[in-house]
């Protein structure tokens, strides 16, 4: 009998080792570089003794555990330095596993005992986060939650991330976020092993971190009027609307967040957006423009106040710093020390990207320093400024980073890019011997829609999960060691509250996660979607919000010879069922099933869908109007 449950073990470890996770009911994201499950399971017990050494780094890491534990499982959990008889253990190595690096971690989980070791802190953290993901769903929950068997799968783990740059870009900018809500966002990133915050803290709509030596910034810059609808399209704010929507950090807080990150291995990249994006720092201070006038300005409340149309941005306001203004780089510098003073974190980003050159172009002052420093372009004048501010930056003991915008005119000799428009500046950059982290539209931007804008907050892109998943930061052509790693980037100019930036988030914010963590051969689409809805439990239980719209079909028409419509629904999840109607009703599973191009018929006005798995409604009712679908068809 031993015999033959050993040699099941054995086999069960060996079947999952070759990465059918899936199938043994582990879910866990981002996937680990290897797992073997074996057949027996660790029953938590109601006091625990978590095993952990005296090293003051791992403090952050027992108290995370045993919060978790002791919170919804409701065990009395009691940490000690030394107790062999712990039945759970973390260990840090003495001799350090080159295999496993800085992140990576061994998570050994038997019928009487669990065992994490990793040669530091974080991998600690991160064999905490698998352990979690290896519990039942209701351990995310922030109550007691009785009825629940909490137990853990025997595994043997052996993990490590791809890449040191794990990232998530939040814009508090836009819309201000709390220090406690950037906490939460902070909290959600790293169950995921996401290990950067890249923070937006200035543009056109607000400056949000306390300058000491320029109080202007937040005095006048932090707070706009509050408007709710489309941002983009709403009226000019009144002289006597109030002017008191948005708010700042104080260094306090900057300093709460930085070790509150800290604590859960996050560094914050913070973000100075300069010369463009400005207006905040404008209104504030508006003699770093160029333009006469600039004193009128006001801080941006969503009222259109740039051209999109043509191929380079145009501004209304000139909301840029003025590359030609010594004030400029004083200004800048001040900024710049006292941020590098705030954050620990090597790097700081000071923007870069769309920046408008035609105020510049108007200027006199900059035509002079054009024709002093030989510049022969707009771009070539962008330069110049991003030449100056990498200076700045790196007197402050900090590498200098931007948008990939600051390649044109020429790239600073040690700057470091993101590449946002899509990965070809990333890759020019790398061919020029650049560090570069990838963060592309095309896979990684979260305030783009999931699905149909006819089901999703209206912006002028969709980027949907699976799209997201095939996320992939190294490009055939350069040199991998140059690519730091990649990030997700959550603008918020339509994203007003926590809920709806959760939303946005999750689930792409997995795709990202395991595009950035994993091994490249290990993803695969349909295993990783049947691991986001066994996350969608979590995510209920810890009342995080997250986007159905995976579920959603796609939607394209053609038109008939009759102008009748004809309609492709396309499912980026496998093994659904969709259902649909034409006579306004709302569609179940008793309703015509899709299994083929449809036509409308003439005189019908709205197709509903709706998503079943089996007998189980799953996606969300979609109404589609038939003219919105006939407008998208090319004349
Ligand atoms: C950007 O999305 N403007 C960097």
């Amino acid at each position: 009998m031993k015999k033959l449950s050993l040699l099941l073990c054995c086999y069960m470890a060996h079947f999952l080792s070759f990465g059918q996770v899936a199938q043994s009911g582990l879910s866990i994201i981002p996937e680990p570089v290897k797992v073997a499950r074996f057949a027996s399971q660790f029953l938590l017990p109601k006091n625990i003794i978590v095993e952990a050494g005296a090293q003051s780094e791992l403090a952050s890491v027992t108290s995370y555990l045993k919060k978790k534990l002791s919170t919804a499982p409701g065990s009395l959990v009691n940490i000690k330095s030394v107790a062999p008889t712990a039945s759970i253990r973390l260990i840090l190595n003495k001799t350090t596993d080159p295999l496993i690096g800085t992140e990576g971690y061994n998570l050994s989980v038997k019928a009487k005992k669990i065992v994490i070791r990793a040669n530091e802190a974080a991998g600690l953290f991160y064999g905490v986060q698998t352990l979690m993901q290896l519990l039942p769903s209701e351990i995310e929950s922030a109550e007691l939650v009785s009825n629940v068997k909490w137990t853990v799968p025997c595994v043997e783990i052996t993990d490590y991330p791809r890449f040191g740059w794990r990232g998530l870009m939040f814009d508090v900018a836009r819309h201000f976020f709390t220090k406690a809500e950037v906490k939460q966002y902070i909290d959600a990133m790293v169950k995921y092993k996401l290990n950067l915050l890249h923070l937006h803290l200035t543009d056109d709509e607000g400056w949000r971190i306390e300058i000491k030596s320029l109080p202007k910034l937040t005095s006048v810059g932090a707070h706009n009027v509050k408007k709710v609808g489309q941002f983009g399209t709403f009226t000019p704010p009144a002289a006597d609307e109030p002017r008191t929507y948005g708010g700042y950090y104080t260094q306090e807080d900057i300093k709460e967040l930085v070790q509150y990150a800290k604590d859960r291995f996050v560094n914050i990249l913070p973000e100075i957006d300069v010369p463009g994006h400005s207006l905040a720092a404008i209104v504030a201070y508006p003699e770093l423009s160029c333009t006469q006038g600039a004193d009128k300005y006001v801080v941006n409340s969503g009222e259109p106040f740039m051209d999109w149309s043509g191929p380079h941005n145009k501004a209304i306001v000139d909301n840029t710093l003025c590359p030609a203004n010594e004030n400029v780089y004083t200004f800048l510098d001040k900024v710049v020390t006292e941020v590098a003073q705030l954050f620990p974190f090597g790097y700081i980003h000071m923007g870069g990207d769309e920046c408008a050159k035609n105020f510049w172009e108007q200027s006199d002052a900059i035509k002079a320093l054009m024709i002093k420093e030989n510049l022969k372009t707009q771009q070539e004048v962008q330069s110049y400024f991003e030449k100056r501010l990498e200076k700045i930056v790196e007197s402050k003991g900090k590498k200098f980073m931007g948008w990939d915008e600051i390649i044109e005119g020429g790239l600073g000799p040690d700057a470091a890019v993101m590449s946002w428009r899509g990965i070809q500046g990333g890759i020019e950059a790398a061919k020029l011997g650049h560090e570069v982290v990838m963060s592309p539209t095309t896979f990684a931007y979260l305030d783009y829609m999931q699905s149909d804008r006819v089901n999703e907050t209206h912006i002028y892109a969709t980027l949907r999960l699976s799209k997201a998943y095939e996320f992939e930061p190294v490009p055939d052509s350069v040199d991998a060691k140059l690519i730091k790693g990649g990030q997700a980037n959550l603008w918020t100019e339509q994203v007003y509250n926590l809920r709806q930036a959760e939303y946005m988030t999750w689930p792409r914010g997995m795709a990202i996660a395991e595009s950035v963590w994993s091994p490249k051969e290990k993803k695969n689409w349909n295993y990783f979607f049947g691991k986001v809805e066994k996350q969608f439990n979590r995510f209920d239980a810890a009342e995080i919000k997250y986007a159905p719209s995976a579920y959603d079909p796609s939607f394209t028409a053609i038109r008939n010879t009759d102008n009748t419509l004809k309609i492709t629904l396309t499912n980026e999840v496998e093994g659904l069922d969709t259902y649909y109607s034409f006579d306004n009703s709302f569609p179940d599973r008793f309703y015509p099933k899709y299994t083929e191009p449809i036509d409308a018929p003439k005189d019908a006005t709205t197709l509903r869908v709706i998503t079943y798995r089996g007998k189980k409604p799953i996606g969300r009712m979609v109404t589609m109007p038939l003219a919105e679908l006939d407008s998208r068809i090319k004349k």
